[in-house]
């Protein structure tokens, strides 16, 4: 499991558990295939490829910084989850962890659904042909404008997350002469073992109604209603990068309760239930994901198990994975700036990006690995930190790692992993130019999200 925040934060983070990299791997030329996406591997020149090119060449064409996403490991993760979740289950790619037209296309031919948070995301969705009632709309104060339009469009539901959501979506729908599906978004309780900034369900958090206090109860009553409302089930998300399954159980086991407190009060059994995202997956080495057909089996045993004990019909199960589905499909490729040493701490390794491509070590204390690419050394391991070009030292991509000490300006070096939460949090901060998203798929690479030009940052600033 990954290593948790340190307790001070994230400017202290630096001060590692004891064992923690203690020691460099035994051979830095290999590259772990947990981190590193399906089609990633080394030419016989030494230089990395995907889906059969060489980072070299790739570099050259496209520029660095850049993003590279194997399209053959996305399609496959896709299929691998619809598959493990069957016919009698949805999946739904949670598009904040990365959305683009292309990907949108991916999914729709790979039979996945898509979770949208806002009315960009969902521009985007049916921009590129998803059909609306594949699409899930979320978030915590989703615009009047957002509301009408997801309604006009027909989404296939939108997550209910609060009490004024309620009156306002069904008074929308009520307007445009509509039902609309909704389920209720719930806070269970749980708090998952992640790092706080990003752990949703625990009670004193800004998204869902508490099933605590009958409050959850109490939303159901109101939307039962309402005539704009259809209410299809329950929704709960209990956080991010998730690897123990027993977080689920809790969160499954409470929402079970409460489809059986609808049952007894209204007569109604609600069809579906959706337990969110949140499955984690290998930054470094160290950490160990489950497979989606575990995942599915664990979900569908726990949920069918509750129903049971119920005397409930056992609902359609839904899931929102993001990271699990595109973060192992990317990495981050880098051209190396500047190697500055300071004896007896560790090697400054400079590259051409930083915190305005990848927030996430800065904002969640993240942990990632690093490769030199474009050829293979033997020189010995060099306790490295990776930092970016912004003009603040809290500017690190990845904060401990070995490379080779004769690394030099001009060789390429590349984060693996970092298909989610990167380039959809990326910045201009420092006015970055936002680094282009490179799909790669049998020798061919394709600009999927060109990179940002000096004129488009000129073009939002009206003068
Ligand atoms: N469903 C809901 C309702 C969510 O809020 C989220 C993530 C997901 C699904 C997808 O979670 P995933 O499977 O991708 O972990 N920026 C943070 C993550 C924030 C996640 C917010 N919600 C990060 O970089 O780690």
């Amino acid at each position: 499991m990954s290593r948790s925040a340190h307790p001070a934060g994230p400017r202290h983070a630096d001060v590692l558990p004891e064992g923690h990299y203690s020691a460099p791997p035994a051979d830095l030329n290999t590259l772990d295939p947990k981190v590193w996406a399906r089609t990633v591997g080394r030419d016989e020149r030494g230089v990395v490829t995907v889906g059969g090119l060489g980072v070299d060449a790739l570099a050259e064409e496209f520029g660095t910084p850049a993003y590279f996403l194997d399209e053959t490991d996305f399609r496959a993760r896709c299929r691998a989850w619809a598959e493990a979740f069957g016919k009698d289950a949805d999946v739904f790619y949670a598009g904040k962890a990365f959305l683009s037209r292309a990907v949108v296309r991916w999914l729709k031919e790979e039979g996945l659904n898509l979770d949208v948070c806002s009315g960009g995301e969902l521009s985007t969705a049916l921009s590129a042909g998803m059909p609306a009632e594949r699409i899930a709309f979320h978030g915590n104060n989703k615009s009047e404008e957002e509301i009408r339009r997801a309604v006009e469009v027909g989404v296939g539901r939108i997550v209910l997350d609060s009490f004024q959501e309620i009156v306002r979506v069904a008074h929308i729908a009520q307007s445009l002469g509509k039902r609309q599906r909704v389920q209720i978004r719930v806070t269970v309780g749980v708090e998952a073992h992640t790092h706080e900034f990003i752990a949703t369900a625990h009670e004193d958090q800004k998204f869902g109604i508490a099933l605590a206090g009958g409050q959850a109860a109490e939303a159901v009553r109101r939307a039962l209603k309402l005539d704009g409302l259809e209410l299809i089930g329950i929704h709960s998300h209990i956080g991010s990068q998730i690897f123990d399954m027993a977080g689920f159980e809790v969160s499954a086991r409470r929402v079970v309760q409460l489809l059986a407190e609808v049952r007894d009060e209204h007569g109604v059994e609600l069809p579906e239930i959706d337990l969110g995202g949140g499955l984690g997956i290998a930054y470094t080495s160290e950490d160990d994901p489950r497979e989606p057909h575990e995942i599915a089996k664990a979900l569908s045993e726990i949920v069918t198990r509750e129903c049971e004990a119920a005397g409930l019909r056992t609902p359609r199960i839904s899931v929102e994975p993001g990271r699990a589905i595109v973060g192992p499909t990317a990495f981050t490729l880098y051209r190396v700036g500047t190697v500055k040493p300071l004896e007896g701490l560790r090697t400054y390794v400079s590259v051409d990006g930083g915190m305005s491509d990848n927030i996430r070590t800065a904002l969640y204390d993240a942990e990632y690995s690093v490769s030199l690419v474009s050829r293979t050394s033997e020189a010995e391991p060099m306790l490295s930190r990776v930092v970016g070009k912004h003009c603040e030292s809290g500017d690190i991509v990845v904060r401990d790692a070995f490379l080779p000490s004769d690394l030099a300006p001009g060789d390429l070096i590349a984060v693996p992993a970092t298909g989610a939460y990167c380039r959809s949090m990326a910045s201009n901060y420092n006015h970055a130019l936002r680094p282009p998203v490179v799909a790669v798929r049998d020798g061919e690479a394709r600009v999927i999200v060109r990179r940002e030009t000096e004129e488009d940052l000129l073009r939002l600033d009206v003068g």
